[in-house]
């Protein structure tokens, strides 16, 4: 396994082409941002997400590209422009798109989840009949790790949107198709009037270098 950026991909999350992506060693130089004590730690990975957010703006056309933040921690796009950030201990990467493209984007990439993690995971952010999807080759690990990345990019994607604190428990999901690297997820409580239960999101995931990259969007 490298994180060489080469080996990085280029297309990191399963997004339409009208959005701009891309993930970045967030320190090339360190044995990964694990070696830094946590405040200077959390310091690096939000600038790293801030520069390539950034450099992301620019490629898309913004002459405005400081990202703000919002009172709740979600990143504040300049007019015209939305996006998303996720940071692993080693990675951090960025997705960005015209607002008149897309209405709603989260993505979330995750290193994949230790044995201690797998058990926390399932006791706090899985629900009971979750544990019979079919996962087909997908590890215990695995899954765990998917299930968890693609409830944080469903949040990310619709807490800005809705306004609501969703629930780990709010959301279930009830298919996963590996062969076009998709889930589906469906919503369990009343969000909205446009968003309410079983209201079924889909999400797009890919797995490369021990780390799962999830991604959610609606369209115009
Ligand atoms: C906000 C949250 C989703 C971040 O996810 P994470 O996996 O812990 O961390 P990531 O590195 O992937 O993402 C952090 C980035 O999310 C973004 N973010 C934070 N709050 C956000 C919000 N309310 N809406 C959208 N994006 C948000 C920020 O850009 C942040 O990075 P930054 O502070 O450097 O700008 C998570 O910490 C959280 O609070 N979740 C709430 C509960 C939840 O997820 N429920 C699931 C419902 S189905």
């Amino acid at each position: 396994m490298s994180l060489d950026q080469a080996a990085l991909p280029q297309s990191p999350f399963a997004l339409p082409p009208a959005i701009l992506q891309r993930v970045r060693r967030i320190t090339p130089d360190l044995p990964g941002a694990g070696g830094l004590p946590p405040r200077e730690r959390r310091q690096t990975e939000f600038q790293a997400g801030r520069d390539l957010a950034a450099a992301l703006l620019a490629e898309a056309g913004s002459s405005i590209t400081q990202v703000g933040v919002a009172p709740d921690r979600a990143p504040v796009w300049p007019d015209g422009y939305i996006g998303s950030i996720s940071h692993s201990r080693v990675l951090v990467a960025v997705a960005v798109a015209r607002r008149q493209d897309v209405r709603a984007l989260g993505i979330d990439i995750e290193a994949l989840a230790t044995e201690r993690e797998v058990e926390a995971i399932e006791s706090v952010c899985m629900r009971p009949e979750e544990r019979d999807v079919d996962t087909g080759a997908l590890t215990r690990a695995q899954f765990v790790t998917l299930l968890f990345s693609a409830k944080e990019a469903f949040y990310k994607c619709m807490h800005p949107l809705t306004r609501v604190e969703f629930d780990f428990t709010d959301v279930s999901i009830t298919r996963i198709d590996p062969s076009r690297q998709r889930l589906e997820m469906r919503l369990l409580r009343a969000a909205t009037p446009e968003f309410g239960p079983g209201h079924v999101f889909h999400c797009g995931y890919r797995s490369a270098h021990g780390h799962v990259y999830t991604a959610l969007t609606l369209g115009r």
